[in-house]
């Protein structure tokens, strides 16, 4: 019997796919770092046992079919997995796995990095050093805004939502959060406030998105939520571009309606609105949140973890779908 065959859509750190290499399995990664095209990854999933998977690849239920009967989990490389159809998953019997945790912190210092880069504008003030044509220091020059003593609003408080809740208590931030539910463990351990969402909207100085994209996600941030914020506020977003209408976005930094916004993800990525390019008051990077070397080693693994457990049967901790292991009838 040949070993089961794993295809890796992508070039990951060689050291996270140790575990994978240990197990003696077949592993088959694709030495690239742009994006699988579809028709490849059709291609290459055929008879795979296991497919480790990036956000950028949709996981559908004609995925499934193409690769076979015999596949038994698609790990995610990544804490999002609104790429996935997870229900079709299950009803194969393909685990889904993620990657919670070892990208939390990293994806905070990003969220925490936009906010301050835009807060006291960064980007503006190193362009005009880079530019040459800094004549010296001004009172009235690139004056941006504080943030110990403002509010912080945070939509989400899973992980990377209480993360950034500890850095903006760390930087004497008021912490105000919304979440599907009220986290009262959270409220105790951090001391920060539950606030329904035009609360939140209204009267946040900082508000950062740290929800999952879902049906209830998509455009949560809209004109009519932009609306709602302080003209002085700025929106981070290192969560999923969708949750924000990118129109309205632009539509309201331009017309004064928000002061700045720092943006990790975006709607159409690599597509970005071509309003956002002309801004002042933005930042926008390259949808980098987990972009560590620390998080990248321990995402890859995560996953590899989690393929190698599932390829002898074992649920690892980071599997979404546990049924799937369930005692079969
Ligand atoms: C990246 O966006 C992730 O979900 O890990
Ligand atoms: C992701 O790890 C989250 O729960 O925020």
């Amino acid at each position: 019997m040949p070993e089961p065959r794993v295809f890796v859509t992508r070039r990951l750190f060689e050291a996270g796919l140790a575990p994978l290499r240990r197990a003696g399995l077949e592993i088959d990664v694709r030495p690239a770092d742009d994006p699988i095209g579809r028709d490849e990854l059709l291609a290459r999933a055929r008879g795979a046992h296991a497919l480790v998977t990036l956000l950028t690849d949709r996981v559908d239920d004609a995925l499934l079919e193409a690769a076979g009967p015999q596949l038994r989990i698609v790990a995610n490389y990544a804490v999002g997995y609104d790429n996935i159809d997870v229900a079709a998953c299950t009803r194969r019997g393909v685990a889904v796995a993620n990657t919670p945790d070892v990208l939390t912190e990293a994806t905070a210092d990003q969220a925490f990095a936009l906010l301050l880069a835009v807060a006291r504008r960064v980007r503006e003030g190193h362009a005009l050093v880079a530019s040459g044509g800094w004549s010296g220091w001004q009172p009235m020059q690139l004056v941006g805004r504080e943030v110990g003593g403002a509010t912080l609003g945070l939509v989400g408080m899973g992980r990377i939502g209480r993360a950034v809740a500890r850095r903006g208590l760390g930087f004497g931030m008021t912490v105000l959060y919304h979440n599907c539910r009220r986290d009262e463990q959270a409220e105790a351990e951090l001391g920060v406030r539950y606030a329904p969402l035009d609360n939140l909207l209204a009267t946040s100085d900082v508000l950062s998105l740290h929800t999952p994209l879902t049906d209830a996600t998509r455009h949560l941030v809209d004109a009519a939520a932009l609306a709602r914020m302080k003209p002085t506020a700025i929106l981070i977003n290192t969560a999923r571009g969708p949750v924000v209408d990118e129109a309205a976005l632009v539509e309201a930094l331009a017309t004064g309606r928000l002061w700045g916004a720092g943006l990790d993800v975006f709607e159409h990525e690599p597509e970005v609105h071509p309003g956002l390019l002309e801004l002042p008051n933005v930042v926008l990077a390259p949808h980098l949140g987990s972009a560590t070397t620390s998080a990248r080693v321990a995402m890859a693994r995560l996953v590899s973890e989690a393929v190698v457990a599932a390829l002898e049967g074992v649920c690892a901790a980071n599997v979404l779908n546990p049924e799937v292991f369930g005692t079969p009838t």
